[in-house]
């Protein structure tokens, strides 16, 4: 085994009362694809929110490459290689498509390179967003305005502007949520070339079970803040347990203050 990516010990958030997420253990190997699954409130995003510096644990240790990164904020642990999605749509819809993804190759140059002059970093910057509008396929889309293009073609934008800073760990939220079964295959197989790159490695939290088994090599199952389980596809679909609490009947959410 090698040194592992991402390093999560005994992490917990409580929001007053409310334990979002509990004592999460987990240590994802570099190029591994991971799927976050569990019900609704199940403390998805807020693990996220945690391994991005978005929101402080109560508890816990988060390492990234043997670096501890526990409360770093956002754009320190963004510099440092991870890069994440929201569930919701993060783009400027009057820009263009190209003008999006050169906004975030613009943020991350300018922290990381000197180049000569304005043209010359203009033509790098223009060049790198249009490699990565390659490599989701909506280069054609280029120089459409964000706000035009399908729904579909908005979310693999979004995960072109993830891609944008580099990153070698990748956080997407529900890539999938509220697409067509089309674009959800097409997201999926895309999805997974950029994971046969073996330059990222992946935590993907999704509700389809067709793209959780497609492109996960092993899957958390979250539960009410918990580690109900890890495990591989396989081993998720014969776990009893883990198809009674996700598979089977739809938690009721709880209402909390
Ligand atoms: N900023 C917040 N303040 C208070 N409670 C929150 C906040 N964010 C999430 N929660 C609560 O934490 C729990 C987990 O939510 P979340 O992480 O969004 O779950 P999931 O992404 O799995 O649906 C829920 O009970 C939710 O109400
Ligand atoms: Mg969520």
């Amino acid at each position: 085994m090698t040194d592992p990516i991402l390093k999560i010990s005994n992490l917990t958030k409580r929001f007053g009362g409310n334990t979002a997420v509990s004592g999460i253990n987990l240590e994802v190997q570099p190029r591994e694809t991971i799927a976050i699954i569990g019900p609704n409130g199940a403390g998805k995003t807020t693990f996220y929110n945690m391994v991005s510096g978005r929101m402080n644990p109560t508890e816990g240790k988060i390492e990234l490459e043997g670096q501890d990164i526990t409360g770093l904020p956002p754009h320190k642990i963004s510099r440092m290689g991870v890069s994440r999605s929201f569930q919701i749509n993060n783009i400027f819809p009057e820009m263009t498509v190209q003008e999006n993804v050169e906004v975030a190759v613009t943020a991350f140059h300018g922290h990381s390179r000197k180049l000569f002059n304005f043209a010359s970093r203009n033509r790098a910057v223009q060049d790198e967003a249009r490699e990565l509008l390659g490599k989701l396929q909506i280069l054609e889309l280029a120089d459409r305005r964000a706000e035009v293009i399908s729904y579909g073609d908005k979310r693999l934008l979004e995960i072109a502007v993830v891609l944008a800073t580099r990153p070698h760990l990748v956080l997407l939220d529900e890539p999938t949520a509220g697409m067509t079964p089309d674009e959800t295959k097409r997201t999926t197989s895309l999805i997974r070339q950029l994971a046969d790159t073996g330059d990222y490695t992946f935590l993907i939290t999704e509700h389809d079970m067709d793209v959780v088994f497609g492109l996960a090599d092993r899957i958390l199952v979250m539960h009410r803040g918990e580690n109900l389980f890890v495990g591989t596809p396989d081993e998720v679909k014969a776990h009893p347990e883990v198809r009674r609490a996700y598979l089977g009947e739809e938690e009721e959410e709880e209402a909390s203050a």
